[in-house]
């Protein structure tokens, strides 16, 4: 009765359900890692993970929970841990512990291999020492002028708009503004211009936080990675038109690495070294030399600089904004530091080195704080347990699993940061703050963290130093209550944007 290929479609059907049925009984009931607790639902599919992400938005909520009720370890994934035990921290991201990242977060959404997604330490390595060197403290103490030109520009924006409207700003958009342009700036002495956006509201910004979405989709239906790239690009364009900004400035970076290829020589006409001198003359330093030798094709290069460029922006930016609006929100702290920055820095027209800013006490501690408060990235960096098998936390974890943990569930903790939701910079002050320092993991450990650390301190001590010591600041309508964000990979704001009145002050 029925035609043939509907009865092979139904066969197909039934066979792939009873299939996924089976997977599911043996998932909570054979697994090797079917003996550790967790959500019945999280050990049967990852889909309970996607649904945490996507729809319910409350990941890290839901781990926090999830280990009050099971205690240290839970399985949040068919073949996924999680930890909660700071100690288990320093364990999973351990110097020596060299394990891979796990491909389903970290090949979501990339194209060439760069030094975020080359999953094994031995690849990742060779360009990691190429990029550590070229982030080294020495080289940001030679560029720092670049990334206070940038908050001088951001200033000039500041104390322009309120001299004409009077009005407040968008702090949120206007760092994440000034970073993506020291960024580009640093890396390939190309800045986008993205603080000269009407309101900040830079469509490159904007089309940053709407990919995170897409990342985090990404990882759940890989399937939808295969249909993007098999698109052509105006049709892509046309579906994601909110992706604008974000096609542009890929194209962008290909252009100049397209004229880089077809002539090394331009290299020597850029104003400071761009990444570009590192990565194509085989990691040796800027020199003035050009020789390509061509290790890295043109779809890696590309690849990196937009790593790069993703790297540096929320992270960085987020620190800010969420430091700041404490710092606001608080006066003491509020006028502890500009006490400090008044002294240190008391002729507003002599710009201080960051070398000097380093030294000051009390900014360092707001920045600690303030990275103590942003994480960095939020999502479990996720390794995949080697060979053999591991002990992690006192328990044996079976070869292939994939581990991790939340920076949060660090930063977090009670019995090492008491009062643990409260920005207090003074818990970096005095003599046992040193015992602090090993957990705080915004920047990540081990043989996986930030390559662009230097950099990163380097923005936030010019641009805490320069908002507090040249504007008065004050809230508009939002207090810190409104900083709330889900974890999009880094945490992405969901909150209204956090607005001040920022005013120059006269001297
Ligand atoms: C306050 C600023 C920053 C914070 C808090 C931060 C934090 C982090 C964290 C937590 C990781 C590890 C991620 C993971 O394992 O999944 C990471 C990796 C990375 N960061 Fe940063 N970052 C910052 C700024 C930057 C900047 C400015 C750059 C660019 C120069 C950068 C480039 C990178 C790269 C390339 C990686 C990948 C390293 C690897 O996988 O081996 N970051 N960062
Ligand atoms: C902004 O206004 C203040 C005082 O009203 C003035 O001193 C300052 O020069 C103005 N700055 C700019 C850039 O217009
Ligand atoms: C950014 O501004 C600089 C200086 O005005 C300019 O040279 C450069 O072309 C601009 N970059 C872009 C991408 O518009
Ligand atoms: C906080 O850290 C301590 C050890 O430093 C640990 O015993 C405790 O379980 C942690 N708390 C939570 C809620 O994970």
């Amino acid at each position: 009765m029925l035609p043939s290929t509907l009865e092979a479609v139904l066969y197909a059907v039934i066979v792939i359900a009873g299939w996924t049925f089976c997977t599911w009984i043996y998932n909570v009931f054979f697994h090797p890692l079917a003996r550790f607790p967790g959500p019945k639902l999280a050990g049967m599919t990852q889909f309970w993970k996607g649904w945490r992400y996507l729809i319910a938005q409350d990941h890290i909520p839901k781990l926090f929970e999830l280990h009050k009720q099971y205690g240290n370890v839970v399985r949040v994934g068919p073949n996924e841990l999680h930890f909660s035990d700071p100690a288990a921290y320093g364990e999973l991201y351990h110097p020596n512990r060299r394990w891979k990242k796990d491909p389903t977060l970290y090949e979501s959404m990339t194209e060439g291999a760069g030094s975020w997604n080359l999953l094994d330490y031995p690849s990742a390595k060779k360009r990691r020492e190429v990029l550590l060197s070229h982030f080294s403290r020495k080289s940001i103490l030679d560029l720092q002028h670049v990334v206070q030109e940038h908050m001088d520009i951001l200033c000039d924006v500041f104390t322009d708009h309120i001299n004409t409207t009077g009005k407040s700003v968008d702090l949120t958009h206007a760092m994440k503004c000034f970073s993506i342009d020291t960024i580009t700036s640093v890396c390939f002495a190309k800045p986008i211009n993205a603080t000269w956006s009407p309101d900040f509201k830079s469509p490159m910004v904007l089309a940053m936080d709407r990919a995170l979405i897409i990342l985090e989709s990404m990882v759940y239906f890989r399937w939808l990675r295969w249909v993007v790239s098999k698109l052509p690009p105006s049709v892509m364009l046309a579906l994601t038109k909110n992706l604008e900004g974000y096609n542009e400035i890929r194209q962008a970076f290909s252009r100049q690495i397209e004229s880089i290829l077809a002539d090394p020589s331009v290299l020597s006409s850029a104003p400071h070294p761009i990444i570009y001198h590192s990565l194509l003359t085989d990691g040796k330093a800027y020199s003035g030399k050009t020789s390509i030798t061509g290790s890295m094709s043109f779809n890696d290069l590309s690849e990196e600089a937009f790593i790069l460029v993703f790297a540096g922006t929320d992270t960085s930016s987020n620190t800010i904004t969420t430091g700041a609006i404490h710092c606001v929100e608080n006066k003491d702290v509020y006028q502890t530091l500009k006490e400090e920055l008044r002294g240190a820095w008391p002729n507003l027209a002599e710009r201080p080195s960051y070398e000097m800013l380093e030294k000051l006490p009390y900014l360092t501690a707001v920045i600690k704080e303030s990275l103590r408060l942003s994480h960095g990235v939020v999502s479990p960096p996720a390794r995949i347990v080697p060979m053999g098998g591991a002990v992690v936390s006192g328990y044996a974890i079976p070869e292939g699993t994939i581990v991790g943990m939340s920076s949060c569930f660090v930063h977090y903790n009670e019995s090492i940061f008491p009062e643990a939701r409260t920005f207090k910079p003074e818990r970096w002050l005095g003599p046992q703050a040193k015992d602090l320092e090993p957990y705080l993991v915004a920047f990540s450990k081990g043989s996986r963290n930030c390559v662009g650390m230097n950099l990163g301190y380097c923005e936030l001590y010019i641009a805490f130093a320069n908002l507090f010591r040249r504007y008065d600041l004050e809230f508009d309508g939002v207090s810190t209550a409104d900083l709330k964000w889900v974890d999009m990979y880094v945490p992405l704001h969901v909150g209204p944007d956090m607005r001040v009145f920022a005013r120059p002050v006269s001297s």
